[in-house]
């Protein structure tokens, strides 16, 4: 019975509404859904979670670096984020004798904290509609070029008045991003700190336990954690990296929960999401779910698969490749998630069916038709956007040559004006970083299969023609292949080393030089059309949005992501990912002890870890949990807080079977993944022997 009545409820598109827990809430407006949250067992105010005028949850969450979330432990600027976030830094600091990475490391006080260069931290000043002033001067009889220019115009007055330069300014960045396909704007202003010290980092078995074998997976067990300190001026305010530097005052700081999460409890967190397509047409899902993501998975097995086999024969390669083999294998998991799950929620055939709904209604609207015309721009803009997407997997994704090409500057400026030469060509320091995880027996393998790949996957109408000529001109793979790998010059990092401008012509005729000459020529062409279609694109969008939020105007609609600061909230709870099983949504220490094993690398665990298991009395140690917030990548490093307002975790990842949430979220199956904030405490005590951090949180039983 509850199941009609549902089907009838979403089958009148006009009333459909929201599914429970979806949604990746603006702050500012999160007046409007407070009570919906606090129904669900929220126990604060929208202004405790939001404000301007007095200090607020907002206060103690940060934009980490560029592309993850951290949050405030202490009043003396501790932050939390995940170790995944911190690892580029963490690996820069770290060397042959100390290796913090693999082992892990704990600064004792202030002065052992390591100054980490380039990493920032931003925190959210303010946020504003300023959809009026971006339009002022436009009206719609106007036409679309002048409000692209007269947008631009006063997109950049605005963000140059939100900064000024008064001291009460120092270190503001402004940005204004548009909302729902540019039907709105908004001003988000950031206090951008940039002395930034690492304190802490597990050992990475047990801040990347369970690898690559994990990642995607519940039930997990990974102590994603590690924590830094933001250092301002005397006067609080961001300043460059120097001794005289203090500890930064936060305006407000989380409380840690030491009653932690269980079952049913209600969560939400605090974030900046990258990027979801919630309102796209059919087409660009079935596009995912059908083409790119099976295609691009398929092109990644294959390179996947040459570097484990390499990886397997040799120690040396394998920490050569185990970055790369990360980066490529973790959207690799996902897309076959997301393709899995698109298909299994039927998400085609459900948008088909809202759109025939959609044009019905709006028959004689300014809506009317804007679905049909969505769907002839995707014929055409899909044919383009494959090509690239694909050859960015394929022949973009060989090493050897894309590196020769980075010499393409000094080669061009030669021509130029000669005394540029030197100037332009790369780095020591980036030559350097090529040939130190670089092997070259996998590169060969990988331009051969994936080769093959392009060669049959991107239609001989879409292929460039230098290209087809020079697979001719080689008479196959296998001779370009042997050309290259056996001729190049870029084989030889001494050679490299010494190239001058006299070599210009050897480096422009390198066989490897000329292969990635041509494809990159080629994905510029291809880059250019489809930022032309994309143009058309995104008009509709805009109108196709504004028409949705029409149709369904009792649904609250949520901006899509794209990096603004998000609430999301939902509760603890597991999910069956298939018939017949039911996960429970806590992880604890003896599921560690479980998986342990010595001789597989993602599950060595430290032997003190196994000492102090060894013990007794830890089988119930609390590890990680899930919980139906809707989150998306960015969301890495959020903060997981309780109906009081505590800090129970932190964000990581989102299980498997839910990936497909960044264009269909389902509440029966969409989790995201956390690390309960005691099993933080538990390694900084048992594994870090730093307890002293303890002394400036404050907790809340
Ligand atoms: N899947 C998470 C994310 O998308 C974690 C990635 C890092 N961990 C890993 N095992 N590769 O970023
Ligand atoms: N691990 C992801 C990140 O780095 C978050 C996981 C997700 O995509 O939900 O942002």
């Amino acid at each position: 019975m509850k199941k009609l009545l549902l089907s009838i409820i979403l089958s009148v598109g006009a009333l459909q509404p929201l599914m429970a827990d979806e949604g990746m809430w603006l702050p500012m407006l999160v007046s409007q859904r407070i009570e919906d949250m606090q129904q669900k067992g929220f126990k604060l105010s929208a202004e405790d979670i939001y404000s301007v005028n007095k200090a607020s949850l907002k206060d103690a969450v940060v934009l980490f670096g560029g592309g993850c979330t951290g949050e405030i432990v202490s009043d003396e600027g501790l932050l939390f984020t995940n170790h995944h976030c911190g690892y580029s830094h963490i690996q820069k600091l770290s060397s042959v004798e100390h290796d913090y990475l693999k082992d892990g490391f704990w600064a004792m006080n202030r002065s052992e904290e390591l100054p980490a260069k380039g990493l920032t931290v931003s925190f959210l000043e303010r946020m504003d509609d300023v959809t009026d002033e971006v339009l002022k001067g436009w009206h719609p009889s106007m036409g679309e070029a002048a409000r692209d220019s007269i947008v631009r115009n006063n997109i950049k007055i605005i963000e140059r008045k939100a900064v000024g330069l008064a001291p009460e300014n120092k270190g503001l960045t402004a940005r204004v991003e548009a909302l729902f396909y540019s039907n709105k704007y908004y001003l988000f202003v950031f206090r951008v700190y940039r002395d930034i010290r690492l304190v802490a980092a597990p050992p990475s078995s047990i801040g990347k336990f369970g690898g690559e074998t994990d990642n995607w997976m519940w039930p997990r067990h990974t102590g994603d954690f590690s924590i830094f300190r933001i250092y301002a001026g005397k006067d609080n305010m961001p300043a460059d990296y120097s001794e005289e530097n203090i500890p930064y005052t936060p305006k407000r700081s989380f409380t840690i929960s030491r009653a932690g999460a269980k079952e049913g409890d209600f969560t939400f967190i605090y974030g900046c999401p990258a990027s979801t397509k919630e309102y796209v047409i059919s087409d660009e899902v079935k596009y995912v779910a059908e083409v790119s993501d099976p295609a691009k998975v398929e092109a990644r097995t294959a390179r996947l698969n040459i570097f484990i086999k390499y990886m397997n024969q040799s120690q040396k390669v394998r920490i050569q490749y185990s970055a790369k083999k990360a980066s490529v294998a973790n959207a690799w998991k996902k897309w076959q998630g997301e393709s899995k799950g698109l298909i299994k929620l039927k998400s085609v055939a459900k948008k088909q069916k809202y759109e025939a709904e959609f044009e019905k209604w709006a028959k004689g609207s300014e809506f009317e038709g804007v679905t049909e015309k969505l769907h002839e721009l995707y014929k055409e803009y899909n044919k383009y956007h494959f090509a690239y997407e694909y050859s960015t997997e394929t022949v973009a994704a060989i090493e050897l040559p894309k590196f020769a090409y980075s010499f393409a500057k000094a080669v061009q400026s030669k021509s130029v004006a000669s005394t540029s030469f030197t100037t332009s060509l790369p780095s020591r320091a980036e030559i350097d970083a090529f040939y130190k995880d670089y092997y070259a027996p996998i590169d060969r393998d990988c331009f051969k299969a994936l080769l093959e790949l392009f060669n049959a996957n991107v239609s001989d109408e879409m292929k460039p023609a230098a290209y087809k000529e020079m697979l001719q001109k080689y008479g196959g793979v296998e001779k370009w292949c042997d050309a290259i790998y056996n001729n190049s010059l870029f084989l030889t990092q001494s050679i490299v080393y010494s190239l001058t401008e006299k070599e210009s012509a050897k480096i422009e005729n390198d066989p490897a030089f000329e292969m990635y000459k041509v494809i990159n020529s080629w994905r510029g062409e291809l880059r250019k059309k489809e930022n032309e279609l994309m143009k058309d694109i995104t008009l509709c969008y805009r109108l196709y949005m504004r028409g949705q939020m029409a149709f369904e105007s009792g649904k609250s609609f949520y901006p899509d992501a794209n990096r603004t600061l998000r609430v999301a909230y939902g509760k603890v709870k597991g999910f069956s990912p298939a018939d017949g099983i039911e996960y429970l949504p806590v992880s604890t220490l003896k599921g560690i002890m479980q998986k342990d094993n010595p001789n597989i690398f993602d599950y060595n665990i430290p032997q003190s870890l196994r000492d102090i298991y060894a013990k007794g009395g830890y089988d119930n140690q609390p590890v990680c949990f899930i919980a139906t917030n809707h989150t998306s990548g960015g969301n890495s490093g959020s903060p997981v807080i309780s109906a009081d307002g505590y800090l129970l975790g932190i964000n990581f990842d989102r299980v498997w079977e839910g990936t497909m949430s960044d264009y269909n979220f389902d509440p029966e199956i969409c989790r995201n993944i956390c690390v309960d904030v005691r099993y933080i405490l538990f390694i900084i005590k048992e594994i870090g022997h730093a307890e002293y951090l303890f002394n400036e949180m404050k907790f809340a039983e």
